[in-house]
């Protein structure tokens, strides 16, 4: 029994948490995560077999989650993906936007425009875009939590990462505004600044390179695991963390921390 009856839990059981990019790394690890708590996951991936299988093998080990095909750069589809799972679980509780691409370009590329474009559709819009449609269904839960996965690009840079970088900043910013925005409707609004995590997006990096970069700039001398990432948009989504809100909190190894 709780010390405190009447406080806030920490559980995230049988709430409702819809998430992007939910097919691998980090998505897929928050979904395992979520699932393991006790939470019903609403799963999107534009790759829709590999997500209808993340799915599929939570719900054979007897968790509950459904998967929807959703390319987060198309409105419409953000609408309809929203809508169908909130119907399909009773609600919404938690929206985790996760969903992302590299977007590395030179900034005198001639794609950069391509690029840039690119990185905002999917890494900034997308997430407003899918806020906005989930905030009717936030609105009635008692416990509403958004977490909008930035990077640690948000926060220091990288060359020739420009497009990237911008639309992570973006991240922070739409971030606190809309902390400040649904504060008075006890919605929170956090982000998620990753260092660099083992993933789809990094495991096409030559392993002795990531050894070299991880030693050389993490005070833990370490590339993460995506599960270290998902663990901390748990904690920010559990009833309990009612009063943090607006914050951008890095999941880096230290790595923002370290100067040599
Ligand atoms: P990942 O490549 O393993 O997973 C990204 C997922 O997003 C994939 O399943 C992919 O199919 C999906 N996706 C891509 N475009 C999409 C679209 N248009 N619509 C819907 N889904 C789409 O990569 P990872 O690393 O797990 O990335 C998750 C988030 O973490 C991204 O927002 C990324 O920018 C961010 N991040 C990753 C870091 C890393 O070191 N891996 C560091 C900092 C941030």
């Amino acid at each position: 029994m709780s010390a405190h009856p009447g406080a806030p839990g920490r559980s995230v059981e049988g709430l409702v948490a819809f998430i992007t990019g939910a097919a691998s790394g980090m998505g897929r690890a928050t979904a395992e995560v979520f699932a393991a708590e006790g939470a019903h996951v609403a799963l999107s991936d534009i790759s829709a077999e590999a997500v209808r299988e993340v799915a599929d093998d939570l719900v054979h080990r007897g968790m509950s989650a459904e998967a929807w095909a959703l390319d987060v750069a198309d409105p419409a589809a953000i609408q309809a993906v929203v809508a169908a799972a909130a119907q399909r679980f009773g609600g919404l509780d938690i929206v985790v936007n996760n969903a992302g691409i590299s977007a590395f370009s030179p900034i005198d590329s001639d794609s950069y425009e391509h690029v840039w474009t690119r990185a905002f559709d999917i890494l900034i819009t997308a997430q407003q875009r899918i806020i906005r449609s989930a905030l009717p269904h936030l609105r009635k839960s008692a416990s509403a939590r958004i977490v909008n996965i930035a990077s640690t690009e948000a926060l220091g840079a990288t060359s020739r990462d420009s497009p990237y970088a911008a639309a992570k900043a973006a991240v922070t910013g739409l971030t606190r505004a809309l902390a400040v925005e649904l504060g008075p409707e006890g919605v929170t609004v956090n982000c998620v600044c990753p260092g660099p995590i083992l993933t789809g997006m990094t495991e096409g990096l030559p392993e002795a390179d990531r050894e070299t970069f991880a030693r050389r700039r993490t005070a833990l001398r370490r590339y993460g695991r995506p599960e270290e990432v998902a663990q901390m948009t748990l904690s920010l989504c559990l009833p309990a963390a009612s009063y943090i809100t607006g914050a951008t909190i890095p999941v880096d190894g230290g790595l923002m921390a370290r100067n040599a």
